[in-house]
């Protein structure tokens, strides 16, 4: 008996020991998975900044971020309740900054007109453009308007939004246009072809496809903006734990089983966003233009998102199907 007491107390050692190796070694992971983060103190006071898909995930995070640098955010979502709870959201963590909900459904060029009317009509000034909203790899459908959902959200809605709202941003320069891209972009193809899915459809393709087209709409916006004072920043998240999975998300006992392991290896929204942080507020990257970005760090541009000729055929297709170039 007495050599069991002796004994309990190695073991409690042991436990302690391993508890504490566990914990450590769970901080170095989520703080490797997690990446650089923003390096900028910088506040925003005075400056307006719009965020597409600004009620969850990575645009709800940087919304958070940003009021706490003091920024005028306007939460540009299709659902105003969810907007709003967003709102309530970040008014619990922050009370600094000031936060405006409008209404943006980028599946619908008119609601994107509207937008840009109320933000001209309403606002002195425009700072920075955060090009976020995204779907990832829904079902076949349209937008009001007749493009792939993906092809039509994710590039041909924020290119009609950012060529509306280039007017405003050019009154408020230095001005930022940055635009959230995603590294399944390498996996992309620009087919004019069947640029919305009229000929096949696989919802992988259509979303690395759409991701494509940002990158080369960066590209080729910065270039047509040089000497202007409107600079534009192309970036990737890395992977974020949000809401972008609903489409793909397997059976609730699946996801269970899968949840731990994507806390553990996959980035919170905070980590998630702070590249977009970055791009946004740095005052090192002021007047920089036209570069691609991940975990707070310029990074090359893939080869696929250099092709001049693709990207300059894109845009005009762009316009053409935006009614921008009738
Ligand atoms: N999460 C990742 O691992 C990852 C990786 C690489 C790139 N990204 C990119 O990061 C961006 C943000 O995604 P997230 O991960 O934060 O996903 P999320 O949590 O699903 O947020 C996407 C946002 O886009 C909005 N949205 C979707 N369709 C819209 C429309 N028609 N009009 C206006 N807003 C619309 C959503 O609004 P509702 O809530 O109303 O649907 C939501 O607010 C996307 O561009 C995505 O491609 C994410």
């Amino acid at each position: 008996m007495e050599a069991y007491l002796d004994y309990i107390p190695d073991i409690s050692w042991w436990k302690v020991t391993l508890l504490g190796a566990t914990g450590v070694s769970i901080y170095m992971i989520k703080s490797r998975v997690a990446g650089r983060m923003c390096p900028s103190k910088a506040l925003m006071v005075g400056k307006t900044v719009i965020i597409t898909g600004a009620n969850s995930g990575i645009g709800k995070a940087t919304a958070l971020e940003l009021a706490k640098r003091q920024a005028r955010v306007i939460l540009a979502c299709r659902d105003e309740e969810l907007a709003n709870a967003a709102v309530r959201d970040i008014r619990k963590k922050t009370a600094s900054g000031q936060l405006v909900v409008k209404r943006l459904d980028l599946a619908s060029l008119a609601s994107v007109k509207k937008f840009v009317e109320d933000v001209s009509n309403d606002e002195d000034r425009v700072d920075v453009l955060i090009n976020n909203a995204g779907v990832l790899q829904c079902p076949f459908s349209k937008t009001e308007e007749g493009f792939e959902m993906q092809m039509g959200v994710n590039h041909l809605g924020h290119f009609y939004l950012t060529n509306l709202l280039l007017p405003k941003l050019k009154q408020s320069t230095p001005s930022r246009v940055i635009v959230v891209s995603s590294g399944l972009h390498k996996l992309g193809k620009i087919e004019f072809d069947n640029l919305n899915s009229e000929k096949s459809y696989d919802p992988r393709a259509g979303y690395a496809n759409s991701k494509l087209a940002n990158n080369m709409f960066a590209r080729e916006l910065s270039s047509r903006l040089e000497g202007t004072g409107v600079s534009v920043y192309c970036l990737h998240p890395g992977m974020v734990f949000t809401n972008l999975g609903r489409h793909v998300m397997p059976s609730f006992l699946i996801k269970l089983l899968l949840y731990p392991l994507a806390w553990l290896l996959v980035k919170s929204p905070y980590a998630g966003c702070q590249t977009v942080l970055y791009c946004a507020v740095a005052e090192e990257l002021e007047g920089v233009t036209g570069r691609y970005y991940g975990s707070c760090e310029e990074e090359e541009w893939t080869q696929v998102s250099l092709d001049d000729v693709v990207s300059k055929k894109l845009w005009n297709v762009s316009e053409e199907l935006t009614g921008l170039k009738s």
